[in-house]
């Protein structure tokens, strides 16, 4: 759906380009290089809708005020294992990263912790976060309100956001179990990318401004895009809203400042992130030989016609992540062309020079 014409760029480089541009618009270097590492992250695991493509807005967002690092963030209210903390408009990564490190403590503490974050900004991939809980041998549920761009089932306007989902199982004989879902058919930001290079999208991702169903990527981002499964997808992405609007004290889906439309105000994003030890009431090696003994079942069934190995969700991230790692990272020359852009218009020659060189690669 978004192939246009790809470079394949070490993943060095991307990290470089990406923590030098947050650093030089002002981010502390830690800062900078959590931003760098979760964008980056996604293009390793392809999910290059959420990675190196958004460093132009973010940096936008940034550049005007409407984001910044991570200093501003604070506890609001605590209560037993619960935390409600203010992002203070941080740059989603970089708030998002120290709000699942204190669900995880808390988790540590009491055996689950949630943290409901408001005042964030867009966190890119939700799986990350998640994943993070699951390195350190704890499950993680990652969860973020977004501005409406998605039609709920029976309506024919944007009412929510694409709210995704993200659950991470952390195995003992295999990489963790990553489910990281939009609750759209697809996330908005595939559209966005198919627009980028001029490309349709698959019938049944989303209608145009009338309501219609379209093929035509620029038509569904004047539009709607669709929730998966109906009512089941609608309603998941309402109740990711009403959590973390309220728990987050943020603002609901259809209040929320657009990323990419509204410059007046900073996002008030709500996202959760809870954070369970599963080892608290369990006997960790029955459980883990359990958790592993399933996927082993799971890999062993026969594949449905035409269809290779029956995977887990977060399976082909991770071998694709290895792949990447060694031998670089497809990206469009839209988007490096975008970076670039992005790059001198804030005076940053070097890193435009450098964006622009991949493109001739
Ligand atoms: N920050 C935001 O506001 C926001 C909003 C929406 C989506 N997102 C992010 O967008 C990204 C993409 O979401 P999406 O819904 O388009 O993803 P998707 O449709 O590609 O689904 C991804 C999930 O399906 C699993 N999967 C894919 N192929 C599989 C297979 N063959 N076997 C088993 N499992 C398989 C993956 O492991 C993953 O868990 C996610 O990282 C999500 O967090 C972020």
């Amino acid at each position: 759906m978004i192939a246009g014409r790809e470079v394949c760029v070490p993943v060095g480089v991307l990290v470089g380009l990406t923590e030098t541009c947050f650093g030089r618009l002002g981010l502390s270097r830690e800062d900078a290089s959590v931003v760098a590492d979760v964008l980056i992250d996604a293009n390793l695991r392809g999910i290059s809708s959420h990675g190196f493509q958004r460093v132009p807005i973010y940096a936008k967002r940034v550049r005007q005020g409407l984001a910044g690092g991570s200093e501003e963030m604070s506890v609001v209210a605590s209560f037993g294992a619960v935390c409600h903390m203010d992002a203070g408009k941080g740059l989603g990564p970089a708030v998002a990263v120290k709000a699942l490190d204190k669900a995880a403590a808390l988790a540590r503490e009491y055996g689950v912790g949630l943290v409901a974050l408001g005042g964030s900004t867009h966190f890119g991939p939700a799986g990350y976060y998640a994943r993070r809980a699951a390195s350190r041998g704890l499950v993680g549920m990652v969860m973020s309100n977004a501005p409406k761009t998605m039609a709920p089932y029976g309506a024919l306007e944007r009412f929510v956001g694409t709210n995704p989902l993200a659950i991470a199982i952390p195995l003992a004989r295999h990489e963790p179990f990553v489910l990281d879902i939009a609750t759209s058919v697809v996330a908005r930001g595939k559209i966005s990318q198919a627009a980028q290079v001029g490309e349709p999208i698959p019938l049944g991702l989303a209608i145009d401004s009338e309501g219609r169903p379209t093929t035509d990527a620029v038509a569904a981002l004047a539009g709607s895009v669709l929730p998966f499964a109906g009512p089941k997808g609608s309603g998941l992405a309402l109740a990711i809203g009403m959590l973390c609007g309220v728990l987050g004290c943020a603002d609901f889906d259809d209040e929320l400042a657009s990323m990419y439309e509204d410059f007046d105000k900073p996002q008030n994003i709500g996202q959760l992130f809870l954070v369970v030890d599963p080892w608290s009431v369990q006997d960790r090696d029955r459980g883990e030989r359990r958790w592993d003994g399933l996927i082993d079942r799971l890999g062993a069934l026969a594949p449905a016609e035409g269809r290779g190995p029956v995977q887990y969700p977060g399976q082909l991230e991770a071998a694709r992540a290895s792949e990447r790692a060694r031998d670089g990272v497809p990206v469009s020359s839209a988007e490096l062309m975008a970076f670039a852009e992005c790059c001198a218009e804030y005076g940053f020659d070097d890193l435009a020079t450098a964006g622009r060189s991949l493109v001739g690669m």
